[in-house]
């Protein structure tokens, strides 16, 4: 396959951003979008340019690290797949595809297609943690969970913070992100003990990171790569709403 690329190109937060064309050949169709951004790296490397600066780490779905939002869509075409999943052989040959970072105002682009995501790490640090004392691991069994609660918690947990929610919401909001972390921890007998505090707690660290409302339009969902459902906000709303009642924040 032969496809160009028009990458955003930033020297720095505060310097001004524009996509620069790369015509990429000998592209295989089983390369991952990553792969393609390495080859493309090495070339301009070796040609005295400077290589563009793009966020990975685990390249198999599990991090997050790596966002990029392609033609448009955040962590591009293909649904349920993080961008280092993503092979070429979801595109045409001879594809010209746009490649962008996350936009919202609580990512500051860092440099390329890398933002800062420490906002989603403070939403965490405000709320997203549980009691327990420590000492001998008590027996696994010793707290029981049933099969359909403990099901939910899992599901919400498997939230890797990647920010594509956040990236695809026409609010810049990560109410997807907050509910998942609310919910995880809320759903199960030892988050109980902090649930009014960490509902109360992270919903205002979402706010004072500067992200938007969440008016339900769903485009969050849509882009998630773990396939976290929108019950989730609802289940936030449900836990500050309770939280307030019983006279929390
Ligand atoms: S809710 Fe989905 S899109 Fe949002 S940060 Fe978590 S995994 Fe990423
Ligand atoms: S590099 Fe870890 S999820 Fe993509």
């Amino acid at each position: 396959m032969n496809i160009t690329l028009r990458v955003w190109r930033q020297d720095s937060p505060s310097s001004r951003g524009r996509l620069v064309s790369y015509g990429v050949d000998g592209v295989s169709p089983d390369m991952s979008f990553l792969e393609v951004l390495d080859t493309l790296n090495e070339r301009l490397t070796l040609a005295g340019d400077v290589p563009i600066a793009f966020d990975s780490d685990c390249r198999e779905g599990i991090c997050g690290s790596c966002g990029l939002v392609i033609d448009g869509v955040a962590h591009g075409p293909l649904p349920l797949v993080t961008t280092c999943q993503l092979h070429m052989r979801s595109f045409a040959d001879g594809a010209v595809i746009d490649v962008e970072p996350w936009r919202a105002a609580p990512f500051t682009v860092v440099k390329d297609l890398v933002v800062d995501r420490g906002a989603l790490d403070r939403i965490i640090a405000a709320g997203g943690y549980i009691s327990v004392p420590t000492g001998a691991a008590p027996d696994a069994h010793a707290v029981p969970v049933a099969k359909a609660t403990a099901d939910h918690a899992f599901d919400a947990a498997t939230c890797i913070g990647c920010g594509a929610c956040v990236a695809a919401c026409p609010n810049g909001s990560a109410a997807l992100f907050l509910g998942a972390k609310i919910t995880h921890l809320g759903d199960l007998p030892q988050g109980q003990p902090e649930r009014d505090s960490r509902a109360i707690s992270m919903v205002e660290a979402h706010d004072g990171e500067g992200f938007g409302g969440c008016t339900q339009i769903g485009e969050c969902t849509a882009v998630c790569p773990q396939g976290i459902g929108l019950d989730v906000i609802s289940r936030y709303h449900h836990d500050v709403l309770a939280a307030l009642i019983h006279g929390e924040g």
